[in-house]
């Protein structure tokens, strides 16, 4: 029993698998991955299983949630060796719907948040990314119904979008953020980072330490605009496109010009050549 991991693929077979756990009102959580799994998803999946009795790993590239300019046919997917590290890591049920038990012929139904999912940073760039990921995230939580699911802090507005869509929605399940996970050097993990060449993987740390060094100066009470329109320079010198860098009220997400407004986060997304990082850190 201790290393059979189970894969679903149907709703159907998906509520077979967790009835036995339910009739014993054991702690379900859920970890919502779209695969090509790394230690940053094991860090959630890990955090999982410490606080609740059963962990379902969701393992879904989510159409809904690329533009049709976007990587979705390119996106990375590893799915025996995913497999292979959830079971190495003693995961027992995998949900990996296919594109149609997820999206039937005829599914005709849209959740447009709002709030955090409306903040002007990663809606401005990427305007259909919340909509397919709320959409996808409450399908994932109807169909689970987990007591917790466990989102990374890496992708900071998605975590706070989900965290508004539950409490909107009275979904009962507690949403809890993990810490951020990186490289020695900083960059913090994504599956997108395979698409960096070795010369921008040299200067993709470098996001991390703008943020560190803008938190240090946010703390010592400079003016925070002003920190931010150096790195901003400092940034784009060392050859990213920049989308946004940005001070935020870390859970509204609200413009926030002083730390006295409340606690801030810091978040960025900037090109590197082809490939678009995030990242972000509380002051
Ligand atoms: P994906 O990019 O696969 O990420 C799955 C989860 O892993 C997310 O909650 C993300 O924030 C977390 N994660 C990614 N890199 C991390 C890192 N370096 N440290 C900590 N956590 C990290 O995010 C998605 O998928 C999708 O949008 C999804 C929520 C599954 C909906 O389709």
């Amino acid at each position: 029993m201790a290393n059979r991991l189970k894969v679903v693929r149907t709703v159907a077979s998906l509520r077979r698998a967790l009835e036995p756990y339910r009739r014993r009102r054991d702690h379900i959580a859920l970890v919502p991955t779209m695969g090509a799994l790394h230690r940053g998803h094991m860090a959630l999946v890990q955090e999982a299983q410490r606080r609740a009795r059963h962990v379902v790993v969701s393992i879904f590239v989510n159409p809904t949630q690329f533009a049709p300019h976007e990587d979705f046919d390119s996106y990375p997917r590893r799915f025996a060796t995913d497999i292979k590290a959830l079971r190495e890591a003693k995961i027992h049920l995998v949900w990996a719907p296919s594109v149609e038990a997820m999206y039937p012929d005829g599914f005709a139904t849209r959740i447009a948040p709002e709030g955090p999912a409306k903040a002007g940073l990663e809606d401005e760039f990427r305007p259909h990314f919340f909509g397919g990921v709320a959409m996808v995230v409450a399908k994932l939580f109807t169909q689970v119904s987990p007591d917790l699911a466990f989102f990374g802090q890496k992708d900071y507005q998605q975590l706070r979008v989900v965290t508004q869509m539950a409490k909107d929605l009275d979904l009962p399940v507690k949403i809890i953020g993990v810490p951020t996970v990186r490289e020695p050097d900083g960059l913090a993990l994504s599956s997108r980072n395979a698409y960096l060449s070795a010369a921008e993987r040299t200067v993709a740390p470098m996001l991390y330490r703008v943020l560190k060094g803008c938190a240090t100066r946010i703390k010592n009470g400079e003016i925070v605009d002003r920190v931010l329109n150096v790195a901003r320079i400092e940034i784009d010198v060392a050859g990213f496109m920049l989308d946004y860098l940005e001070a935020r009220h870390a859970l509204t997400l609200a413009p926030i010009s002083s730390p006295k407004d409340g606690p801030v986060r810091l978040l960025v997304a900037a090109k590197l050549g082809k490939t678009r990082l995030i990242d972000n850190i509380a002051v």
